[in-house]
């Protein structure tokens, strides 16, 4: 099954990147660091050509640092790209950020000349958290409503930094169903109309393979049982997920168990590595059910 996200959309948005991208001197891609690659989208790498490009690996706090370290090596291949591991919330590891622009467009900075920073990121992956960290107050949230004409704010960040913002531009892309997953795992795609029992699977099976450790002390668990299924009802129950009767309400017990990985209740874990394909993946999963009607 092949998933697109609003594709009438894509195509404004595409004319829209494509022309702010004249007015920039740095890309300031936000990505989730626990899914670099799933968390990013394909129209931005095409139009972006070869103008210097920040990744920022936002939630790092929730990553795994080994493979965040790892990641950046791979991004360090690619020429104009720059990644920058942070968390959002922390001041002090965004002021990294304003060093990074910059060092990349050392002609602007100066009064008269900020340099012009775009910042382009799918929902949830903390832009707005990021630029009211850097604006240093909360401004309101322009909505991420895709099919509408979105024109760019500005925000001049009265440091030599004249921030783009956004917003409703980008949305991930659906056509790989494993980054789908991730997706769904990570929280990037919209909470209420998931499917949790799928996505508690998927998130088990991944985690049974990558991080069985964490699933045991969290759970209390001596034996991680094989079975997907088996470990969401041993969760549950630790969780006190019950029904009347004592039984295990698995679909509750999945929504909690992704949420607690979510919140790194569990530890940090990264749902993907760079270039290579990690043990546990669901093969062709049915991605019916788990996502909103809407994007299949
Ligand atoms: P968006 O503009 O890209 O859509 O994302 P937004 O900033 O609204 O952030 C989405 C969620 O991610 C928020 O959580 C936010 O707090 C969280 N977040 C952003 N950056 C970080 C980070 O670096 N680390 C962690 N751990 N979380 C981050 P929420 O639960 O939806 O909202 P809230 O209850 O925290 O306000």
């Amino acid at each position: 099954m092949t998933i697109e996200w609003y594709p009438g959309h894509m195509s404004k948005a595409r004319e829209q990147i494509k022309e702010l991208m004249r007015k920039i001197d740095v890309v300031v891609e936000i990505l989730d660091a626990r899914l670099p690659s799933s968390s990013s989208n394909y129209l931005l790498q095409q139009l972006r050509r070869d103008k210097p490009c920040i990744k920022v690996l936002n939630k790092n706090d929730l990553a795994d640092p080994e493979v965040t370290k790892s990641w950046v090596r791979h991004f360090r291949k690619s020429a104009n790209v720059r990644a920058l591991p942070l968390s959002a919330k922390q001041p002090g590891e965004v002021k990294q950020l304003i060093k990074l622009c910059r060092h990349l467009a050392p002609n602007r900075g100066n009064p008269g000349y900020p340099v012009r920073a775009m910042v382009i990121g799918i929902p949830n992956v903390g832009k707005s958290t990021l630029i009211n960290t850097l604006a240093g107050k909360s401004l309101a949230k322009v909505g991420d409503k895709p099919a509408i004409t979105v024109i760019a704010q500005q925000i001049d960040l009265h440091n030599g930094i004249l921030l783009f913002d956004t917003p409703g531009l980008l949305w991930p892309e659906m056509s790989d169903q494993t980054g789908a997953y991730r997706l769904a795992a990570s929280g990037a795609i919209g909470a209420n109309a998931l499917d949790y029992t799928n996505v508690g699977v998927f998130a088990a099976r991944y985690m049974a393979a990558r991080y069985p450790e964490l699933l045991r002390n969290r759970y209390k668990l001596s034996e991680l049982p094989e079975d997907p299924h088996h470990f969401l009802e041993a969760a549950g129950r630790h969780m006190g997920c019950l029904v009347s009767g004592g039984a295990v309400d698995v679909n509750r017990a999945a929504e909690a168990f992704v949420r607690e990985v979510r919140a790194g209740k569990l530890g940090r874990v990264s749902f993907e590595e760079p270039e290579t394909e990690v043990e546990g993946e669901m093969e062709n999963p049915d991605l019916s059910g788990v996502l909103p009607e809407s994007l299949h």
